[in-house]
């Protein structure tokens, strides 16, 4: 079974159509960069595979479980960081985690080693007890990234993890997130080709709500065609 099943879900807001019949299955274990221009609907896929908007017309499945039929189930099985990460700038970054953690039915006697495991994995377990509103932006786009990682859920479903980070954090989560394959599915969306590059097997550019490629980076990249990445990424999403 893949652990992502999305068959055919157009969105429309209103008179704009946002996606339009988006069908694509993520196999367990892959790490898919969901690629496009600002505006080609990656959000909004996103929102849709973690039950935060109801598509127009179609069906998404995670793990197996209707994301609007099953929803709880489907939800279990998810980690997700928002555009917008949700955080409580009032709160410190352990009294945050652990909240989270509550909500995600980690045990209570697990919770302060799950808040350490992932603000070790994330770099932030030297702020774990500032509050969020003295963070950084790129420290709370970290916390946001922990939120997600805590309770280890199967899929992982990041909506520009790097935005608002310097190049080295930039590199430092790609490598993170590299480091979860194999344990975890992962689909991350970025409009920035190198990010795909660097951590994805799998790439899915989207384009006015279109897919308009989905296969193996090296078979995209292939130097024996005669357009390498880049040429054909620009050529799919001109205009
Ligand atoms: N709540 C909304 N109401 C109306 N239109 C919307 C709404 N949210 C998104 N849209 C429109 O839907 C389209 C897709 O938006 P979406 O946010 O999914 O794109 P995106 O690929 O995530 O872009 P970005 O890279 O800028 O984050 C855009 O044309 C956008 O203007
Ligand atoms: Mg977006």
């Amino acid at each position: 079974m893949p652990m992502i099943e999305v068959q055919n879900v157009t969105k429309r807001y209103r008179d704009r159509v946002a996606l339009d019949a988006v069908t694509f299955t993520v196999e367990k274990g892959e790490i898919l960069g969901f690629l496009g221009p600002n505006g080609a609907g990656k959000s909004t896929m996103m929102k849709i595979l973690t039950g935060f908007l109801p598509p127009t017309e179609g069906s998404a499945k995670v793990a197996g479980f209707d994301v609007f039929e099953r929803p709880l189930e489907a939800k279990r099985n998810i980690g997700y960081l928002p555009e917008t990460p949700p955080l409580y700038p009032e709160m410190t970054v352990r009294g945050y985690l652990k909240f989270v953690g509550r909500l995600k039915g980690v045990p209570r006697a697990k919770l302060k080693g799950e808040v350490e495991r992932v603000a070790s994995l994330t770099g932030t377990a030297d702020v774990l007890d500032r509050l969020i509103l003295a963070l950084s932006k790129g420290f709370k786009q970290r916390v946001g990234l922990s939120q997600a990682l805590l309770g280890s859920p199967p899929l992982l479903i990041l909506d520009e993890p790097t935005e608002g980070l310097d190049p080295r954090q930039r590199a430092d989560v790609l490598q993170l997130i590299k480091g979860l394959a194999g344990q975890h599915t992962v689909i991350l969306s970025t409009h920035i080709l190198p990010e795909v590059k660097a951590t994805c097997q799998r790439v899915l550019i989207i384009h006015r709500g279109k897919p308009v490629a989905h296969d193996d980076l090296a078979k995209l990249a292939d130097p024996s065609r005669e357009t390498g990445l880049e040429e054909t990424f620009i050529r799919l999403t001109a205009a």
